[in-house]
This record gives structure tokens, sequence and C-alpha cells, in this order.
């Protein structure tokens, strides 16, 4: 049996021992991964670790100030480092949707290595917990955030990499938030990709696109927030389709909704989500957002459809 208390008092010192009496920076999400990760490493060395939030303009609406006032609340040390330019400059021209990962990951890394300098810090905490190392190691996706694997030579940096949730699977992560005191908007946090809303756009990710994009999510997410799901999303698509606009034809943007039950995102369903609510979804995304013409819904379960559309 996971004994949550246990799980962080050894934590707790072996990332004391790490650390030494040198600075820790983590990136952080919102996530429950890297939240709890810093959580628990400010319980081990205090003021010394920098919880670092990087604005990549792909978040999704308010984000960024409330994983901020969440750490600030708890008297952290927390940095909110706006980089949304870098990302859209380096997010430029392109389409496919690995080409996009690789773009994010090194510009975020840039971003990182950046602040991790500024810092003075010998270590970077980050919060890859057990799954991610066996996706990453199958290479399904080539998402998860160990450096090794991507081929960043974390020593290249003098940095020692801290991963205090190596070892433990999701379930096992929202125990050890609960025992912190993370609370629930944090601890029961649904999952979202590190790539942001930039994995919801299929086709070039431009500040355009990810203001319509988001302005669909939030959508999707105050109109699902009823209905028990693992992950709720909308998705941008790169064609358009003929409507109508002023009575008139008109080229517009397609919106798919996705909603899907899973454990553990190796398999999901999608969720029978009832005909009203999809219908008052349409209604709103199609009126509040007019360069959209056509909204549809995702009926396909994983595999062998992936949870993300890329
Ligand atoms: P797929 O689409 O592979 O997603 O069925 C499985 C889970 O992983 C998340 N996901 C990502 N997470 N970076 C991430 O940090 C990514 O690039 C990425 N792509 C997918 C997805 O949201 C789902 O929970």
């Amino acid at each position: 049996m996971f004994e949550p208390e246990k799980f962080i008092q050894k934590q707790v010192h072996e990332v004391k021992e790490m650390v030494g009496d040198g600075k820790a920076v983590i990136a952080v999400s919102g996530g429950v991964d890297s939240t709890v990760c810093a959580v628990l490493t400010h319980r081990a060395v205090g003021d010394r670790l920098v919880a670092v939030f990087i604005d990549d303009g792909l978040m999704r609406e308010g984000e960024a100030e409330q994983v901020i006032n969440f750490f600030k609340a708890r008297n952290m040390n927390a940095r909110l480092v706006d980089a949304a330019n870098e990302f859209f400059d380096a997010l430029k021209g392109i389409n496919e949707p690995e080409e996009k990962r690789k773009a994010f990951r090194n510009t975020f890394y840039a971003v990182l290595a950046r602040v991790v300098r500024d810092e003075n810090a010998n270590c970077l905490v980050q919060g890859t917990i057990a799954a991610d190392v066996l996706e990453t190691v199958k290479g399904i996706k080539t998402q998860h955030n160990i450096l090794e694997q991507i081929g960043i030579d974390p020593k290249g940096y003098g940095l020692t990499i801290v991963e205090p949730l190596k070892e433990i699977y999701k379930h096992e992560v929202r125990e050890v938030a609960r025992s912190l005191g993370v609370p629930p908007e944090f601890s029961e946090r649904p999952p979202f990709p590190g790539p942001g809303l930039a994995t919801r756009i299929l086709g070039e990710v431009t500040p355009q696109r990810v203001d319509i994009e988001r302005r669909a999510t939030k959508i999707v997410e105050t109109e699902t927030s009823e209905i028990p799901s693992f992950q709720g999303m909308a998705v941008l698509m790169n064609d358009r389709a003929t409507g109508i606009r002023d009575g008139k034809r008109a080229y517009g943007y397609m919106v798919v909704v996705r909603l899907v039950k899973s454990k553990d995102a190796i398999t999901a369903e999608a969720v029978n989500v009832p005909w009203e609510v999809l219908k008052k979804i349409d209604k709103r995304i199609t009126t509040e957002i007019p360069e959209v013409v056509h909204v549809l819904y995702s009926l396909t379960d994983k595999p062998p459809a992936t949870i993300e559309f890329q």
C-alpha cells in the first residue's frame, strides 16, 4: 500500500541532500505533477527553490495568474516569465505535430536555461512521473520531460536533475498532493499537455488561431464541468468549411469537441455527452466565435485514435 506521508518524508530528505547548499529551479504549469513537486521541494529547501511559470502564450484563460497566485499564497518564491513572443516565433510556419513539439521543447528549455542561469541554480527539479518514463521509452510520443532521452545533457548546463516523483503514478501523485494540502483545483486537475493549446491546433500555431482555440476551450470546459470525464477539449482543425455569415457564403474554421473517460491515458473511451449539452456548446462557439462555422463531436476511442489529435 502506498503511504503518502512516508513517501513525502523520504523525498524531502533526498531532495535536501541533492540540493545541498545550492539553489533549485522548477518550471511549474499548474498541473498536479509540477505543483506537487514544487510544494515538496519547497518543504525541503524553502526559499532556495524558485518556481517559475513560463508563459508560452499557449495557456488557457487566466491560467498564468491562477498558478502564480497559488504559489505566492503559500509564501513560495514564484516568478512569471513572459516568453509568448519567443514561442510564437519558434512555431511560425510549422504544421507537422512532432516538429511543433520539437520547436516548443527547444524554446522551453532555452527559456528555462536562461532562468536557471539568472538564478544561479545548481538543480533543476522536474515533475516526471512513472508513466512519463514508460511512454517515452515506448516511443509512443516524444512528449515527456526527460532530458537525457531527448538528447539534452544536463551536465552540459552544470545541472543536477531532481525528479522526486519518478517512481510513482498519477493516482499516487494525487494522494501526495492531498497530504501536502494542495487544494482540489490543482490536486484533481485534469491533465493538460505540456505544449498547451498548441497540441490542439492542427496546422500553424499563430496568436490569432490560439485566441480562437482558447475561447473554444473555455466554452467546452464551462459547459462540460458537470460531466465526469478524464479530459475534455476543443480542437481547432486546419481545413476550413463552407458556412454562412450575414447571408453570404463564408469559409470558416471547424472545431472538434472531444471528451474522454480514461484511467491512465493509455486507453480511453469517448464520453456519451447529452445532445442538449453538445447543442449548447455548438450554439455558443458559433455565436461567440464568428470565425468558426462548424462544430463536430469526436466519437472515437483510444485506440485507434489518441486522446489528443496530434
Ligand atoms: P495521447 O494523445 O497520446 O495522450 O493519447 C495521452 C495523454 O498525454 C497527454 N499528452 C501530452 N502531454 N505533452 C504532454 O505533456 C504532450 O506533447 C502531450 N501529448 C499528449 C494527453 O493530453 C493525454 O492526457
